[in-house]
């Protein structure tokens, strides 16, 4: 298969994540005999600092034109601490995902049972945890009607039934290939845009018989996640809550360095982590799971299956033989993100060999570390 990939690292570790995603990438193309080409284009924080813009352009075409966008991360201190700067980093996200009307949001939210113990909640609880949340991104609160004074703001949350119908949709048909339950989060004893969306959701449900449709408010929602996550199939809900409870959920993950993301519609589809730029962090140690889980999905949007399914075994054996970035590793704390990488690529491209270098890893002789 070819294809073109528009590749915009960004700031912070959006680079050296999106660095090592795209050499899986590349491994794979390599291994099953596919084109894929990449071009890269600047965003956020990168690109003001060369453009001006934090989206410029020259970055929209290079994505319209892209079969996918593999996106790293945006935002920088310096903005977050200067409430009146006219342009901001994040404008380089929001807008492309409004530009492009990537609307639905999909995150899932797996309890790898290898890393059980790096969460910090309790493992009977987390055990089995396998939730798809779809989170609305190109409406509500985001998007609506914003005024900024110095003595008042407002930020105006709107959603068309439009807006709400697309994604259901795609909600229950996810719903109806898994576990067969869907869960609507609003806040509908407050909002009338929640209001709306139950309306809207209960009214398509009669095309969907075999799902089971629940309706839980937000409040309730952050709870239950933590106390008993398994309860959960797939989770729809509009564009802000999405974003809190799926950062919520990163927590029975173990990191938000695993959370991929895959932002569609019908033309247009964009990969990226789920976690952000944190520019403080430490250079060359950020965790490129997440990255690299957004590039099997990327895959996975094409029907590349059982490449897809390859990317993951061997994340799935990295975790196992612990060569993960410190954010995971209590073994070795010199595992960066491009070991991790590294490793990935080489069971991609050589799965036995790399079996033996398992075991060297352990006796200390290994030529990856
Ligand atoms: C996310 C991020 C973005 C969002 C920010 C960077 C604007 O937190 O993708 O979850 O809020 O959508
Ligand atoms: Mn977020």
């Amino acid at each position: 298969m070819k294809l073109n990939i528009a590749v915009l690292p960004g700031d912070g570790i959006g680079p050296e994540v999106i660095q090592e995603a795209v050499k899986v990438l590349k491994a794979i193309a390599l291994e099953f005999g596919h084109v894929f080409t990449f071009n890269n284009a600047l965003v956020g924080a990168a690109a003001i600092e060369e453009t001006g813009e934090a989206l410029p352009e020259k970055t929209i075409s290079i994505c319209r034109k892209a079969d996918a966008i593999l996106f790293g991360a945006i935002g920088t201190p310096k903005y977050d601490m200067d409430p009146d700067a006219k342009i901001r980093p994040e404008h380089g996200l929001l807008g492309l995902r409004k530009s492009l009307n990537l609307y639905a949001n999909i995150r899932p939210i797996i309890a790898y049972e290898d890393l059980l113990n790096k969460s910090s909640l309790k493992i009977k609880q987390i055990r089995d945890t396998n939730i798809l949340i779809y989170r609305e991104l190109t409406g509500g609160i985001y998007f609506g009607e914003k005024k900024y004074t110095n003595n008042s703001a407002s930020d105006i949350c709107e959603y068309s039934r439009l807006e709400i119908e697309r994604i259901t949709h795609l909600a229950f048909k996810a719903a109806q290939s898994r576990k067969g339950k869907l869960t609507l989060v609003d806040k509908a004893n407050a909002l009338a845009t929640s209001r709306l969306w139950r309306k809207v959701v209960q009214e398509i449900s009669a095309q969907y018989p075999k799902v089971k449709l629940d309706f839980m408010y937000i409040d309730n929602a952050a709870m239950e996640l933590i106390i008993n996550p398994r309860q959960f199939d797939v989770i729809l809900t509009e564009n802000m809550f999405g974003d809190i409870l799926s950062e919520e959920a990163s927590v029975i993950v173990g990191s938000i360095g695993l959370l991929a993301s895959a932002s569609i519609n019908e033309k247009h589809a964009m990969f990226e982590p789920v976690h952000g730029a944190y520019g403080k962090f430490s250079k060359g140690m950020a965790n490129p799971i997440a990255a690299i889980l957004s590039a099997a999905m990327l895959l996975d949007h094409f029907g590349l299956d059982k490449e897809a399914a390859l990317v993951r075994e061997a994340v799935d054996k990295s975790l196992k033989l612990h060569i993960t970035t410190p954010d995971l590793n209590t073994k070795y704390d010199n595992i960066t993100t491009a070991k991790v990488g590294d490793f990935i690529e080489d069971f991609i491209n050589h799965p036995e060999e790399t079996n033996l270098n398992f075991q060297n890893i352990h006796l200390g002789q290994s030529t990856i570390i």
